[in-house]
């Protein structure tokens, strides 16, 4: 009897919960670790303030970190925690054909160039990517001549573009003969089938991170929706690097809602209801 009950007690007492610390509070470290995501990544939080505050509380509170403050500092020195950071911040709302006028121009511009390498930074889970791919394919393009090069800060994503495998939902644009003809169905998703393809390359790169002068240059690049969430400096400072891993006669290619900053360094061109910057 005796022992039944300690039996009982000690279950009690091993499996109790662990007290969660409380979630941190410094405002003043909030701005800190706001400011500093925007130097690492540019993407400026400010404004959504209210919103990500909670998000990056409970991050905290899982991690054991006390305060903004102490997570603004651990992320400038420790690669994973700062990798989680912008993992949970940037947004990565994309789908396949998505601005398609813009992605067929290209294509039509690209069957003039013979060999050409075009970048898509960012490319999210790699529906752009795949979309310049298939609209390659299926205007007879030589896709030996070609290669897409797709990058993005967020490691998730990058993971996603590797395997290939999307929603439903991200194949809305699309028609049934282009499903059945670039997809494989498997369950309720369809998987890419990257074989048709020109080569569709992946990785992990920040922009604002040296390692993007290492991918070599490029004849065409796609930046669409992510200036979007950067201010004025750093949305100069996004076409300013692009333009010196552009090719010369290169073509950027921004999204409809990213506002670009004038710069002498690019010309704007409307060809015939497709706007995209030239490299001067
Ligand atoms: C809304 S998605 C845009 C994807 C695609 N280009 C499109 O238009 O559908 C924005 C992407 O920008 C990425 N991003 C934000 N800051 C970045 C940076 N400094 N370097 C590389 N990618 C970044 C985010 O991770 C996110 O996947």
């Amino acid at each position: 009897m005796f022992f039944d009950k300690f039996k009982k007690d000690n279950t009690i007492s091993s499996t109790k919960e662990p007290e969660l610390p409380p979630l941190p509070s410094d405002s003043l470290g909030l701005d800190k670790l706001i400011e500093n995501i925007k130097s690492i990544c540019g993407v400026d939080l400010e404004s959504k303030k209210d919103i990500v505050r909670q998000r990056l509380a409970n991050f905290c509170q899982a991690n054991n970190i006390a305060t903004f403050e102490n997570l603004s500092l651990k992320i400038s020195v420790n690669r994973t925690l700062r990798q989680e950071i912008l993992n949970l911040i940037t947004i990565n709302e994309t789908y396949f054909f998505r601005e398609l006028a813009q992605l067929q121009a290209a294509i039509y511009h690209a069957k003039n160039l013979g060999r050409l390498r075009i970048l898509c930074a960012p490319c999210s889970s790699g529906e752009e990517v795949y979309s310049l791919g298939i609209l390659a394919h299926s205007n007879l393009l030589n896709t030996s001549q070609i290669s897409i090069t797709g990058i993005d800060i967020n490691s998730e994503a990058i993971d996603k573009c590797f395997e290939g495998l999307y929603s439903e939902r991200s194949l809305h644009r699309l028609n049934d003969t282009q499903k059945k003809l670039y997809f494989d169905k498997v369950d309720d998703k369809f998987k890419i089938k990257k074989d048709l393809l020109p080569r569709c390359e992946f990785g992990v790169v920040n922009i604002f991170d040296d390692s993007i002068f290492r991918l070599g240059k490029f004849d065409i690049i796609f930046s669409r929706n992510m200036i979007i969430y950067f201010n004025e400096e750093y949305k100069l400072k996004t076409v300013e690097r692009f333009h010196k891993i552009l090719n010369d006669g290169g073509r950027l290619y921004m999204g409809h809602a990213d506002l670009v900053p004038y710069t002498n360094i690019y010309k704007k061109l409307t060809s015939p209801n497709v706007t995209y910057y030239a490299k001067v």
